[in-house]
């Protein structure tokens, strides 16, 4: 883990931790939670993972006035709809594509007047090819679900077909359907049967990319079923992004919406969850006021989670999030646009700016204004100037904060796609928290020696079995520090996949693109977001606190139970 950059991976499982020491907290507290959709209908499965849990570090933030300093790497969205809920999606099981009877028919029945030569080209469209393809992609990848084949199309030569698919891993608990293409080369034998010669890697058939537009996913009826019986919105990692800023087409389209924008405050540069919980805070009130937000999608990085220890300005909403489910999921608008289009027209369509800079005024108060844009303008003292503070009083039981707008960056969501797949869908992972903490023993007493590499193997002697494959994540800067595990595992660590992020990887090409031609660096919260995923996605996950020592996650007697 970036460590070096400063991610705390104290993050993970921190927040369970606090919730318990939290749970205090008031009925007030618990209607805002009710009125969350998303949280209300979350049935958690690992304490650790508790979604509510952030939402309560935040709202137990709001007694006191400076927001908790929790660096930890958010839940979104998308983790708020619980595998649960997903798993009544029925998948395509072997049998849907050949009926029992037929299962044991790997090839295609010989044709009597084979005419066609072995050095034919594969018509990658012929439907035997397509069952074989899929029977084959089945029973190959063990530890996934298949929701979706798309039909195979020519690969790069004349003997490959690519074909793309929709899948889920099998034991999988975030809620996420994932894409896939790979290229199967085909070959014909002299009787006229088909034969796959091989699968390539992940992602390796990017003639199947696209969808192709118009045309049904190519296993029909069950893609069809697949869509009609899910009425929750999943991500779909492995599909193209695009997040490009909306425009508004016309000058009335333009002239005739109305506007909320929020200006200045001191939540810039503040943590990630500090920025998310002030954002939808702005976008609840918009929402409430039936009016589109004015938003800036440039973002300052606390320094928490950069290299250079300083803040950066600079940064990109889309670097973090997923603007094009925000685009689609509340209105938007991007602040540089929404000025240009005000510059042009206000004076002529005689539009009207409502200011506002006390905090004070509620949402409420605001129903009745008519005014194109209302603007609230924030001060410069701290901690009067937060955004959040907007819905704190009253307003917390009115204004809904849209959780289910944010989700994670699908780009960086496919590095965590990727490694995950590179393993096989199958691995164990461990999260070992050294750092600053294992350093100090007055308040971590156990920490430095329970996750020494010694103390590691006898710990995970019990839990996981040798020779699994063990994706560790951690703070641990210098990995070489548990050599000692390979001896029982198939150790394997962030930096592994540096070729995901580096500037030969797609992430590293859409990323600089979208920052006007400047490369964007991996950052430490982005290290920390994808190493927790990962970590998220092992079969069995061994957390460091409770599970590798009996420390308590925030100091000596901190442990609540
Ligand atoms: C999962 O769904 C089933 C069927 O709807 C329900 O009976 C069960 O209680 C749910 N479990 C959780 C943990 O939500
Ligand atoms: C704010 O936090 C401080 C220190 O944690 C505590 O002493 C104080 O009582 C809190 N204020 C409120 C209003 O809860
Ligand atoms: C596939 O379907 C068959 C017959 O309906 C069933 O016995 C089998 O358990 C199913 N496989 C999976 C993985 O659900
Ligand atoms: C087996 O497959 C053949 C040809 O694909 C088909 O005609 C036949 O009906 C299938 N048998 C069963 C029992 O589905
Ligand atoms: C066709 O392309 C595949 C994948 O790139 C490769 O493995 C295979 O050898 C190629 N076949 C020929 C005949 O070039
Ligand atoms: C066709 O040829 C392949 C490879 O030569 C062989 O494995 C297969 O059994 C043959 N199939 C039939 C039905 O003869
Ligand atoms: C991206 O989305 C926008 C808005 O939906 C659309 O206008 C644009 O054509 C899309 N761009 C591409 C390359 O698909
Ligand atoms: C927003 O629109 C909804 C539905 O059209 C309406 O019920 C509500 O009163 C509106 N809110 C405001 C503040 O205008």
């Amino acid at each position: 883990m970036g460590r070096s950059s400063g991610f705390n991976p104290d993050a993970l499982g921190h927040n369970a931790m606090t919730i318990i020491t939290n749970l205090c907290f008031t009925v007030f507290v618990v209607s805002v939670l009710i009125f969350t959709i998303i949280a209300a209908t979350y049935q958690p499965e690992d304490p650790l993972f508790h979604p509510s849990t952030k939402i309560t570090t935040f709202l137990t933030s709001k007694s006191n006035a400076t927001f908790r300093s929790d660096d930890s790497v958010l839940r979104t969205g998308e983790d708020f709809v619980s595998a649960n809920q997903s798993t009544f999606l029925t998948f395509i099981n072997i049998t849907d594509i050949f009926p029992a009877s037929n299962v044991t028919t790997v090839v295609s029945e010989p044709i009597e007047e084979c005419s066609n030569s072995i050095r034919d080209p594969i018509d990658c469209t012929d439907p035997e090819i397509f069952h074989l393809m899929m029977r084959l992609a089945i029973e190959t990848f063990n530890d996934i679900h298949f929701y979706r084949f798309g039909k195979p199309v020519r690969g790069p030569n004349l003997t490959t077909c690519d074909m793309a698919w929709r899948f889920r891993p099998k034991e999988g608990k975030a809620a996420a359907f994932y894409k896939d293409y790979r290229s199967f080369v085909v070959s014909r034998s002299e009787n006229c049967t088909f034969r796959v010669a091989s699968i390539g890697d992940y992602h390796s058939g990017v003639y199947a990319r696209k969808k192709q537009k118009g045309k049904p996913g190519g296993f029909g009826p069950k893609a069809k079923a697949v869509q009609a019986e899910s009425p929750i919105l999943l991500p779909v990692l492995g599909e193209a992004v695009n997040d490009s800023v909306p425009v508004i087409e016309s000058e009335s389209g333009f002239s005739s919406g109305k506007y909320l924008l929020y200006n200045g405050g001191g939540d810039r540069c503040k943590s990630m969850n500090h920025f998310l919980w002030s954002f939808l805070c702005s976008l609840g009130e918009a929402q409430y006021l039936n009016r589109t937000l004015v938003m800036d999608l440039k973002l300052c990085l606390s320094s928490i989670y950069t290299s250079s220890r300083k803040d950066e300005e600079g940064k990109d909403f889309r670097f973090y999030f997923d603007f094009e489910h925000l685009r689609e999921s509340a209105s938007v608008l991007d602040q540089n646009q929404f000025w240009s289009d005000w510059g042009k027209w206000h004076k002529k369509d005689k539009l009207s700016l409502y200011l506002i800079d006390d905090i004070k005024v509620t949402p409420m108060q605001l129903a009745d204004i008519q005014n194109t844009l209302i603007m609230r303008k924030f001060g410069a003292v701290e901690p009067d100037n937060y955004w959040y503070r907007v819905c704190e009083g009253e307003t917390e039981s009115v204004i809904q904060r849209p959780w289910h707008t944010i989700w994670k960056s699908r780009r960086l969501m496919e590095i965590v796609s990727a490694i995950s797949a590179r393993l096989n869908w199958d691995f164990d992972s461990v999260h070992v928290v050294r750092g600053e903490k294992a350093r100090n023993t007055e308040l971590w007493p156990n920490l430095a020696k329970d996750t020494s590499p010694e103390s590691l193997l006898s710990t995970l002697k019990d839990k996981i079995d040798a020779g699994r494959n063990l994706y560790i994540a951690t703070n641990e800067p210098d990995t070489s520090f548990f050599n000692p595990l390979n001896d029982r595992y198939t150790t394997h660590f962030l930096n592994d996949y540096s070729d995901l992020w580096n500037e030969n990887s797609e992430w590293y090409k859409e990323t600089k693109e979208l920052n006007y031609g400047v490369p964007v660096a991996f950052d430490g919260y982005m290290r920390g977001e994808v190493d927790t995923e990962v970590f998220l996605r092992g079969k069995k996950q061994i957390e460091t606190f409770n599970e590798l020592t009996r420390d308590c996650k925030d100091g000596i007697n901190t442990c609540s139970s």
